[in-house]
């Protein structure tokens, strides 16, 4: 196993540690006869320095990945992202976004600027910074609830840290599924709900993508004063449609992501996802 692929496997261990339905659906998947092939991996990050997105993208740089050259802005959501590929086409992407702290409220900079700050410097290239979680002391549930009313983004990291937020299968690379459409079936059918924020299937042909997701597995985290179970990682499907050039198109689409992002939302009526 090459360099590539031996840290896209400790990412994958580490995700599907947390995320059981990850590990249900690729093995469902498996048994079908399927052989899985990722489409792109997906972090989040703050875009303070010490921890932003360069910070990320670095292990992976260090290993041929190159900056696809398109940028992304979430303005709602504060948010902006890149991705990165390799000259090999069979590796997955990575995708990469960060969320631009100086645009939030002074209490959620306060609060954010100080998780940071516990973050060991020079962790610059060093592949074990992405799957390193929570590198500082847990918030107290309340100061966890105040990131959330502001940002989902920033109130997931604060749990969960550094660590892959989700994985994506390649629809092209399955065999047995006519669509989109009837994976999702197959996935509801094993149990997971599916996000619908935008409908089940964000994109579509004439875009040359779609896209669906879980929502979060929910996750028994701890924080300062209590445990709570809280959503946590997703996994994603995309299919890609030949674009003008006659290649299969590569990028992201921004609405269609900015729905995506909202897979780690509690679902309102029912609290976490199941
Ligand atoms: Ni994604």
């Amino acid at each position: 196993m090459g360099p590539v692929d031996l840290l896209l496997q400790q990412l994958w261990e580490d995700y599907a540690s947390m995320n059981k339905q990850a590990g249900v659906i690729h093995k469902a998947l498996e048994q079908r006869g399927e052989k899985i092939v990722n489409d792109h991996v997906a972090f989040r990050t703050f875009d303070i320095p010490k921890v932003g997105l360069p910070v990320l993208a670095a292990p992976f740089m260090a290993l041929g990945y190159r900056d696809a050259g398109e940028a992304y802005d979430f303005k709602d959501k504060k948010l902006k992202a890149r991705y990165f590929k390799h000259p090999d086409p069979d590796k997955p992407k990575i995708f990469i976004s960060e969320l631009k702290v100086g645009e939030c409220s002074a209490s959620l900079q306060k609060t954010v600027r100080g998780l940071v700050d516990q973050v060991p410097p020079g962790r610059e290239g060093d592949g074990r910074f992405l799957v390193s979680g929570v590198p500082w002391k847990r918030l107290s549930w309340k100061e966890y609830q105040e990131l959330l009313k502001e940002s989902e983004y920033a109130a997931w990291m604060a749990a969960f840290g550094f660590r892959v937020n989700h994985f994506t299968v390649f629809f092209n690379g399955l065999k047995t599924f006519p669509d989109l459409a009837a994976l999702n079936v197959f996935i509801k059918g094993l149990g997971y709900a599916l996000n619908a924020s935008g409908g089940e299937i964000k994109g579509n042909p004439r875009v040359f993508l779609e896209q669906s997701s879980t929502m979060a597995y929910p996750v028994p985290t701890d924080f300062a004063d209590r445990k709570e179970t809280i959503p946590g990682c997703y996994y994603e499907f995309a299919r890609r449609y030949p674009a003008k050039d006659g290649r299969l198109f590569q990028g992201f689409l921004p609405e269609s992501a900015d729905k995506i992002f909202e897979s780690t939302h509690f679902r309102p009526a029912s609290g976490p996802a199941q």
